[in-house]
């Protein structure tokens, strides 16, 4: 089945379902999963310019039956390039790593140093018809405010860490009053949390006779949240993508809600956040 969408705030359609390829170093590796992902049914692949793996991305998508216009193609933009001549100059450079001559979404990576020049660029991007769409990536409702209150163009998504144990449901409700859409990373807890062996959530996987990461995959769907996990095993690739045909009940979507610890994995407020990030470099 196609991948339900979700109407960004330009009208453009966006895959709810996507596929994150952070961590999948091996370049071969990282070809033959985004191959095997456009193969299972995913139309979205997130990556980033910090990820080093956008030439492998793009040889899978060079590689894939599905036609270039089919896929929905994000990349963020890294701290180093912050700033307006930098951003058009890290553009050119992801798309030219990708393959491409256009792009989907394009996503300031992390709120810091100069957001107000990158956001320029992004938006002359956007104009120029060189991305579909752009937006954010870890900025917290008073950062988002700060940009709608001072640009024209408005980010069409901020992409935010979401799973079971760190719900922000504050954060979902700010989005969507200001219609930008929330894409979860670390939607399955980034297997980080053990929360894939919660007994609770794996007590409703077994009454649906599935695994709870399609649980939590389709709790995202159903909360009106776009995800992206990441796999780079083949079946779980597979397992991810096929949580269309079945849906959770009203209580089990409740007993999912009371799951929330607000415990998420990164504070990017944090000072130690900020310095970890802005000590990461593109090599
Ligand atoms: N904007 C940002 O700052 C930011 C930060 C982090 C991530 N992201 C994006 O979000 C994507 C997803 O986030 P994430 O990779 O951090 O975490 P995630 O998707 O929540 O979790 C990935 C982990 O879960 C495991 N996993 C996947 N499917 C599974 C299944 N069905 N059963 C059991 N384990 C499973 C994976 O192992 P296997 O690979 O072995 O299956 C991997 O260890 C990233 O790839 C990236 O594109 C963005």
């Amino acid at each position: 089945m196609e991948t339900p969408t979700a109407t960004l705030n330009n009208g453009v359609q966006m895959p709810m379902l996507g596929f994150g390829v952070w961590k999948i170093d091996d370049p071969q590796w990282c070809e033959q999963c985004v191959v095997d992902a456009l193969a299972a049914g995913y139309r979205l692949i997130d990556t980033a310019a910090i990820y080093g793996n956008e030439e492998a991305v793009g040889r899978g998508i060079a590689r894939s039956e599905v036609p270039r216009e089919e896929i929905f193609v994000a990349t963020k933009l890294w701290l180093q390039d912050a700033g307006y001549d930098s951003t058009l100059r890290a553009f050119d450079v992801s798309l030219k790593k990708l393959g491409l001559d256009y792009l989907d979404l394009y996503l300031i990576h992390q709120p810091y140093r100069d957001v107000w020049g990158s956001w320029s660029a992004m938006q002359k991007l956007y104009a120029d018809g060189r991305t579909r769409a752009i937006g954010l990536s870890n900025f917290y409702p008073d950062r988002v405010e700060d940009l709608l209150l001072n640009f024209e163009v408005p980010p069409a998504v901020d992409q935010l860490e979401l799973h079971p144990y760190f719900q922000r449901p504050d954060v979902l409700a700010y989005l969507n009053s200001n219609k930008i859409a929330l894409q979860a990373w670390g939607p399955l807890g980034q297997g980080r949390v053990g929360m894939l062996k919660d007994d609770r959530l794996a007590g409703i996987a077994l009454k649906y006779h599935r695994t709870t990461a399609q649980i939590v995959l389709r709790w995202h769907y159903q909360r009106g949240v776009l995800s992206i996990p990441k796999s780079s095993n083949p079946q779980r690739i597979i397992q991810n993508y096929n949580i269309w045909d079945f849906s959770l009940s009203d209580s089990d979507m409740a007993k999912i809600a009371a799951l929330d610890r607000g415990e998420g994995k990164t504070d990017h407020r944090a000072p130690e956040t900020v310095r970890r990030l802005n000590g990461m470099t593109l090599g």
